[in-house]
């Protein structure tokens, strides 16, 4: 029997992870079968129990399980335990579960490599302070941005985060209302686009050589996408690229092997990847 993985979440139905899965096993010729597993809330820790006991080697955990699963795990990586959230759980020696995030190194890959963009000394504003802006800025200050700016709707969480991470770099905290000058990198990391709605960004903040980089990936461009356009951005991304980045950091946990992406990002762009 193929080996067994899933992706946890609720809703889960528009998942891409199974077909981006699918390619990978494809590829690299890998022998696994990869699911997508919509859990009811309050019944993931049973939920993955059970996964556990059919067999189940290895879980991607999405929206809104991510905390679950990091308090789930009984061993943490470094870059889990500073996330605060988990996406990747499978059972290491002796059973023991095993919590990783791949959400970092896949925005960090896709800005990098798939797109060249320099962070080293520009000036980067991350929009929103929850869970997903957290998982992403340890390795954004890794690549030493001459400032990060994390500007939130609630003040005081964006004002905590930039000092839970003081020491890996210079970022600091503030309100939409409180920005000034221009950024080289504006990565939104709100749930606003849920609603179709943007952050109040003064108009100040993006210019033509501004990059503005959704994390939130839809069919059609993202209200983000749509408004940074409209402002004049230099360049607008969206989140495929990173959501083929974190998921091949995943199966290269589990694999041990990573696979090419490029060919994935392009079969999904087409749609021929379901
Ligand atoms: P996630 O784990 O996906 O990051 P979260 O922890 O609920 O989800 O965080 C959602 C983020 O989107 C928060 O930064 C939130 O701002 P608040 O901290 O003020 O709630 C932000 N957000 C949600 N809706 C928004 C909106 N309409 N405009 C601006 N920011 C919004």
């Amino acid at each position: 029997m193929s080996d067994r993985y899933a992706v946890m979440g609720n809703p889960i139905g528009h998942s891409k992870s199974p077909a981006i899965h699918a390619a990978f096993a494809r590829q690299t010729g890998q022998d696994l079968s990869y699911t997508a597993i919509l859990v009811e809330p309050g019944h993931f820790a049973l939920a993955v129990a059970e996964f556990h006991q059919a067999g189940g080697r290895g879980l991607n955990i999405t929206v809104p399980f991510k905390q679950e699963a990091f308090q789930l795990a009984t061993a943490l990586s470094g870059r889990a335990r500073r996330a605060g959230a988990v996406n990747t759980l499978y059972w290491g020696d002796q059973d023991r579960l095993q919590g990783d995030t791949t959400d970092g190194v896949g925005l960090l890959q896709d800005l990098t490599v798939n797109h060249g963009v320099t962070i080293h000394r520009a000036r980067v504003l991350v929009l929103g302070a929850g869970g997903a802006v957290r998982g992403v800025l340890e390795p954004l200050l890794a690549e030493s941005p001459v400032e990060l700016v994390i500007a939130n709707r609630t003040v005081v969480k964006a004002r905590q985060l930039a000092n839970d991470f003081a020491c890996l770099g210079n970022v600091m905290g503030c309100g939409f209302d409180e920005l000034s000058g221009r950024f080289d990198l504006v990565i939104n990391g709100t749930a606003a686009g849920l609603r179709g709605a943007v952050p109040p960004l003064p108009t100040t903040a993006i210019d033509g050589q501004t990059l503005c980089y959704d994390m939130m990936y839809s069919d059609e461009p993202t209200a983000f996408i749509r408004w940074a356009q409209k402002q004049g951005a230099g360049k607008t991304l969206d989140g495929l690229g990173m959501l083929v980045e974190q998921a091949a950091e995943s199966f290269r946990i589990w694999r041990g092997v990573r696979p090419d992406t490029r060919p994935v990002i392009t079969g999904l762009r087409a749609g021929a990847l379901g």
